[in-house]
Order: C-alpha cells, then sequence, then structure tokens
C-alpha cells in the first residue's frame, strides 16, 4: 500500500466519493420524478399550487395550459418519504399524496409518476406512457 494512504485517508476517500456518488445518483435507493400536468382548459388554466415533504418545502407557484411542475429524489422503500400536494383551481381544490415510499411498490413502477390536473378531477399516469386514470374529485 502506499506509504500516505493509511486507513484513515481511506475511509475519508470512501466517504468523500460516497457523498458525491449520492448527490449524482442515489445511494442504496433509486431516483423518482414526480410531476403535476395542468391538463384544464386553455381558457381557464390558471393552477395554484403548493407541494412539500416533512422536510422539503418546494414552494407556491401557478402554472398554465400544458405547463408541468416537477422535481426528482431519492427514495426506497427502508425509508419513509412522503411528498403532497394541494392544487387550487378557481373555486375548487384537492390536497393529495403524490408520493409515498411505502406504495412505490406498486405506484410509480417506472420511477415517474406523473399528476395531470383536469376540470373533472385530478389524474394518474405511471411513467410518460401509463394510461391517465382518475384518482381524486375536486372539492
Ligand atoms: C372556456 O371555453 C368553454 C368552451 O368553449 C366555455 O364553455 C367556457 O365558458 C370558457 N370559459 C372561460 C373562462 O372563458
Ligand atoms: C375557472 O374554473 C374554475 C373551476 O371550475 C371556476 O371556479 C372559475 O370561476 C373559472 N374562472 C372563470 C374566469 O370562468
Amino acid at each position: 500500500m502506499h506509504p500516505n494512504i493509511n486507513i484513515k485517508n481511506l475511509l475519508l476517500i470512501i466517504f468523500l466519493s460516497a457523498n458525491v456518488f449520492q448527490a449524482t445518483s442515489c445511494f442504496f435507493a433509486r431516483k423518482y420524478k414526480v410531476q403535476v400536468v395542468n391538463r384544464l382548459p386553455p381558457n381557464n388554466s390558471s393552477l395554484f399550487l403548493h407541494c412539500a415533504s416533512g422536510d422539503d418545502e418546494l414552494g407556491r407557484r401557478t402554472i398554465y395550459a400544458r405547463q408541468t411542475f416537477e422535481w426528482a429524489f431519492c427514495a426506497s422503500g427502508f425509508s419513509k418519504t412522503l411528498f403532497f400536494c394541494q392544487l387550487w383551481w378557481g373555486s375548487k381544490d384537492r390536497a393529495f399524496e403524490v408520493f409515498n415510499s411505502k406504495h412505490s411498490i406498486n405506484d410509480c413502477r417506472s420511477f415517474l409518476c406523473s399528476w395531470s390536473a383536469m376540470s373533472d378531477g385530478i389524474y394518474y399516469q405511471d411513467g410518460q406512457n401509463g394510461e391517465l386514470e382518475k384518482r381524486y374529485d375536486w372539492n
């Protein structure tokens, strides 16, 4: 072994590369993406949304017809990751879980959970090519 690489330095190198690896991919986890797509009628499409998890505040924003708001994160079935969103459309609104690592085995198989706001409610789509399924009505 090279004299300068003692066990302490070696551990430091492993620690630093794990951090770099964690930042670029997901360490012992998978990378998921959640998106909210505005599929409301173009003449009345102003959608206000607020998404967050216990320790991740994604802010409040407005998206218009065909616009998408999305974010990515690492999650595994071994730790609890839960994101929720609240959507407002005119006088209507709806709050729901958009991602829950405890259910990710069934939902989000393609690692992209896509939610669409439509005039009759909120639809879910697994990945880009999954079928749109209605999940929630507006309140
Ligand atoms: C949007 O278009 C639909 C269909 O043309 C119409 O019924 C509705 O009143 C329009 N809404 C607004 C806000 O213009
Ligand atoms: C747009 O649609 C929402 C939800 O149905 C409704 O509350 C709002 O009044 C509509 N806005 C206009 C300008 O028609």
